[in-house]
């Protein structure tokens, strides 16, 4: 069965043209008024009286609202994206939606305000061992608006590792890994790892002693892992000893590799999500089938 199309929004919704807003091919208005005509007058290019010139102001008006509107259909004709996006807009959701269903885009939320923020840093810091500290020092007290941008940047790493771990429970409390939503779960795992990585290598950037030697401790950690262990923290050092490579080594995974890496796994995870549904909570019960009704048999 085909569902009824949803609505457009009001916001893209053509406004019906004023009755006399538009002259009739005979010179009549729609109030049955008649155009004049005559030289010197209003339609004949006489200057507008007052009157006049306040209808010219709202006609204005209405063609510059109608500017957004046919620059969106304009786009939305050639990229076929309004039934794409009134599909994933309207979807249904199951009874029981709450707010806990609001963390995973709380995390998202969280991720692009780490990357708007981490881009306007980037702008100022210099990641040689000689600089580092200076550059940082420098976004803090001299560069406009730096000790904020930084501050956001740094309470944005916290939030968005406590969101993504009260998204990943409110998950696994409502069974939301189970049938068919594994992969999803998966992708989600890969996605909390690649977070925490991206903690760990941008606490080494300001280059402090606290920053320096945390990573220390964090790298032999994962030396002293089985197997893989001395091989991963040779890679994360750029060698057998922490030198000058290590911390441009640990900038570019920071800003290059591992959110690159998140942005395809959120569309993948997002893309899942719109195609499978959201999990019901479960102290939902099944609705009993209905009975089939005569004309249904
Ligand atoms: C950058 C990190 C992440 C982002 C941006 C993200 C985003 C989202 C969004 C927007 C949803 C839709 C509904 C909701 O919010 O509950 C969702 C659903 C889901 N996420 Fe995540 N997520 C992330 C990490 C994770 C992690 C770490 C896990 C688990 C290990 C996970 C597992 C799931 C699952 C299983 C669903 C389906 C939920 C359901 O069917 O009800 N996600 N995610």
């Amino acid at each position: 069965m085909r569902l009824p199309t949803p609505p457009l929004p009001k916001a893209l919704r053509r406004t019906p043209p004023r009755p006399g807003s538009r002259p009739s091919r005979n010179g009549a208005r729609a109030n049955g008024a008649v155009q004049d005509l005559r030289p010197g007058s209003r339609d004949g290019r006489r200057p507008p009286s007052k009157g006049g010139s306040q209808i010219d102001r709202q006609r204005l008006k209405e063609q510059a609202t109608e500017v957004p509107i046919s620059l969106a259909g304009w786009l939305d004709e050639r990229s076929g994206a309004s039934p794409f996006m009134r599909g994933f807009m309207y979807r249904k959701v199951p009874r029981g939606t709450n707010w806990f269903y609001t963390l995973g885009s709380a995390t998202m939320f969280a991720f692009l305000s780490q990357a708007v923020t981490g881009v306007f840093l980037a702008m100022y810091y210099n990641p040689a061992p000689a600089d580092a500290y200076e550059s940082i020092s420098n976004i803090t007290n001299e560069v406009f608006l730096g000790e904020f941008v930084r501050g956001l940047h740094r309470w944005g790493a916290t939030v968005m590792v406590i969101l993504i771990f009260l998204h990943m429970a409110r998950t696994f409390f409502f069974g939301a890994y189970k049938y068919p939503r594994e992969l999803n779960w998966v992708i989600g795992v890969v996605l909390l790892v690649l977070t925490l990585a991206m903690a760990l290598t941008g606490y080494l950037l300001p280059f402090d002693q606290r920053g320096f030697w945390a990573t220390v401790v964090a790298v032999n950690i994962n030396a002293s892992g089985p197997i893989l262990g001395p091989y991963l923290a040779d890679f994360l050092r750029g060698g057998a000893e922490f030198n000058a490579i290590t911390l441009s080594r640990f900038y570019s995974i920071h800003m290059l590799l591992i959110p690159g890496l998140i942005a395809v796994l959120i569309g993948a995870h997002l893309y899942l999500v719109a195609k499978l549904g959201t999990t019901a909570p479960p102290w939902l019960k099944a609705e009993k089938a209905k009975e089939l009704s005569r004309e249904e048999i």
